[in-house]
């Protein structure tokens, strides 16, 4: 970490971030580790939830602009973390509760099936070759997760400027039972949904930009 980004650790981590036991590396879950989000927030209010989010250039404007609900957001680069940390604090965004976990491992076991109002997924990893894809974060494994712990009603708004994790996507979630794609193909962008650094880099090198929204699925009438 940087000079700033110690500085706005001391300052702001006990304020923002959730410690929990850790399993065998830093960041991940020691098992049955369990957490109560009202008492984290000091209220009850709709659940967002964020992994990946870098240094906060989506989370912090985004929370900003919902001051009604409480947001989660899961990052495991501790540096990007500290610097999110410095961005809170200056703006004086106080319903964001930061966890340096791997969300992917968190959402099944921090979250009551049912009771996340949205999840955001921007600009994820990739993971280019073929003998990495079982590490992406989106595929048709984790929407079964997405699924049961999303409201009813709640959606999972990703984006990336990558078409061949953008076209993988549609593969692993279109055709997912518990889940609709809510415009049928392409996301109009999100108008909420800042241009971070990571969007910019991929525009400037000639790559479109795909945004996707996907709503839990009704259950099926008898
Ligand atoms: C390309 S950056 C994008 C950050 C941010 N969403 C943005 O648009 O500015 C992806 C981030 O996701 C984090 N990340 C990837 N997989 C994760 C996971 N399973 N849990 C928590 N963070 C993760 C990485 O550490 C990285 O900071």
């Amino acid at each position: 970490m940087n000079e700033s980004q110690t500085k706005a650790w001391e300052r702001h981590a006990d304020e923002f971030i959730v410690d929990f036991p850790s399993g065998e590396m830093d960041t991940s879950l020691a098992e049955g580790a369990q957490v109560n989000w009202a008492a984290e927030f000091g209220r009850e209010a709709p659940l967002i939830v964020e992994i990946g989010s870098g240094a906060g250039d989506s989370l912090v404007p985004m929370a900003a602009g919902r001051p009604e609900c409480n947001v989660v957001a899961f990052e495991v680069f501790e540096p990007a973390v500290a610097s999110t940390l410095g961005r809170l604090g200056r703006e004086g965004v106080s319903n964001v509760r930061l966890a340096l976990v791997d969300g992917a491992q968190a959402l099944p076991q921090l979250f009551d099936d049912g009771t996340i109002s949205e999840l955001w997924t921007f600009f994820a990893d990739p993971w280019h070759k073929k003998r990495h894809h079982k590490r992406r974060l989106v595929d048709a494994a984790f929407g079964d997760v997405v699924a049961a712990k999303l409201a009813p009603g709640g959606l999972w708004r990703l984006a990336t400027d990558w078409e061949d994790y953008a076209l993988w996507m549609r593969e692993q979630l279109d055709d997912h039972p518990g889940l609709t794609n809510v415009h049928g193909g392409w996301a109009p962008r999100l108008a909420e949904r800042p241009v971070t650094k990571y969007e910019a880099r991929g525009l400037a090198a000639g790559r479109t930009v795909y945004d996707l929204t996907y709503r839990r699925a009704d259950a099926p009438q008898d």
